[in-house]
């Protein structure tokens, strides 16, 4: 299955890809956010809704084992290109959406704002550049990827869907929910197997995990690539997959998830005065050039 097999309304269900993040908020609202905020998270007449109700329905209908064997098959080549770490920030930065540019961040603002709070509560340096990069993966919307295979809460396959997964009425669409060799508690894994022994939904989580994998500090690439987890690291739903060692990195990913969710502050970073510290991070750790 294909991008090329999906029509335009299945690639691309939501106006930007921010309208993901912004429902994640809206379940996971900060706790000290004032209450009419609240509230108005809650308003579920909110039209967006309808949008983001039919990205979940396409995510949870077709991530499959299958579907993420073909993904990692295909991605994990790394064969479309070679840039320079900043380079592939500023490839992320082409994604443009029909989003309201007003009032949204790009991506890049979204990474320096997230590095920048980090920074802020005097983190060590890998930690900081971890905001900086974590979200490098959503190129793959620029490979003509479906935003559901991008982006969206991302749960293991290949075993059974938890009930804590947002919308988990949509899993009855999946072929994996009717197979028995996927749809039991452990499915294919083994109680405690660890979650490097685990398949997770494919998307830029995982992608950016296989790009920086040898570079960064374990911490570091315990958030990167659960960083959408939602219902293992916000709901526990999966802890019979864990190790210990994966529930003692957790603490690293519940760490990193508020400066990912609410560090957003209406006035943008400004690009020119904070690109050469983070230019000298990422020489610090990264190599010259990445693959994608
Ligand atoms: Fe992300
Ligand atoms: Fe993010």
């Amino acid at each position: 299955m294909n991008a090329a097999s999906f029509t335009k309304e299945e690639i691309n269900p939501l106006h930007s890809i921010e309208q993901w993040e912004d429902d994640v908020l809206e379940r996971y609202p900060e706790a000290d956010a004032p209450a009419k905020a609240k509230e108005e998270f809650r308003n579920y007449d909110n039209p967006g809704r309808d949008t983001v109700r039919e990205f979940y329905r396409l995510n949870h209908q077709y991530q499959t084992y299958d579907f993420v064997m073909e993904k990692r098959k295909d991605f994990l080549q790394f064969n479309r290109k070679k840039l320079k770490v900043w380079e592939a920030m500023e490839f992320l930065n082409t994604l443009v959406d029909d989003s309201d540019p007003d009032i949204e961040l790009d991506q890049l603002q979204h990474l320096l704002q997230t590095a920048e709070a980090i920074r802020a509560d005097g983190h060590p340096d890998w930690f900081i550049l971890t905001g900086f990069i974590h979200d490098m993966g959503k190129v793959l919307c620029l490979f003509g990827e479906p935003q559901w295979a991008v982006v969206g809460d991302t749960f293991p396959v290949g075993c059974a869907h938890s009930d804590k997964i947002v919308y988990p009425e949509f899993f009855s669409a999946n072929p994996d929910s009717k197979d028995e060799r996927y749809n039991t508690k452990y499915g294919v894994y083994e109680h405690g197997c660890g979650l490097d022994n685990v398949h997770m939904s494919w998307g830029h989580d995982e992608y950016l995990y296989q790009i920086v994998k040898d570079y960064m500090p374990e911490p570091s690439l315990y958030m990167i690539r659960y960083h959408s987890f939602y219902s293992q690291h916000r709901e526990n739903a999966y802890d019979h997959l864990l190790n210990d060692h994966d529930r003692k990195m957790f603490d690293w990913v519940r760490k990193f998830n508020p400066y990912d969710l609410y560090s957003k502050s209406p006035k943008p970073p400004v690009v020119s005065e904070l690109k050469s510290y983070y230019e000298d991070l990422i020489a610090k750790y990264l190599p010259e050039e990445v693959c994608l």
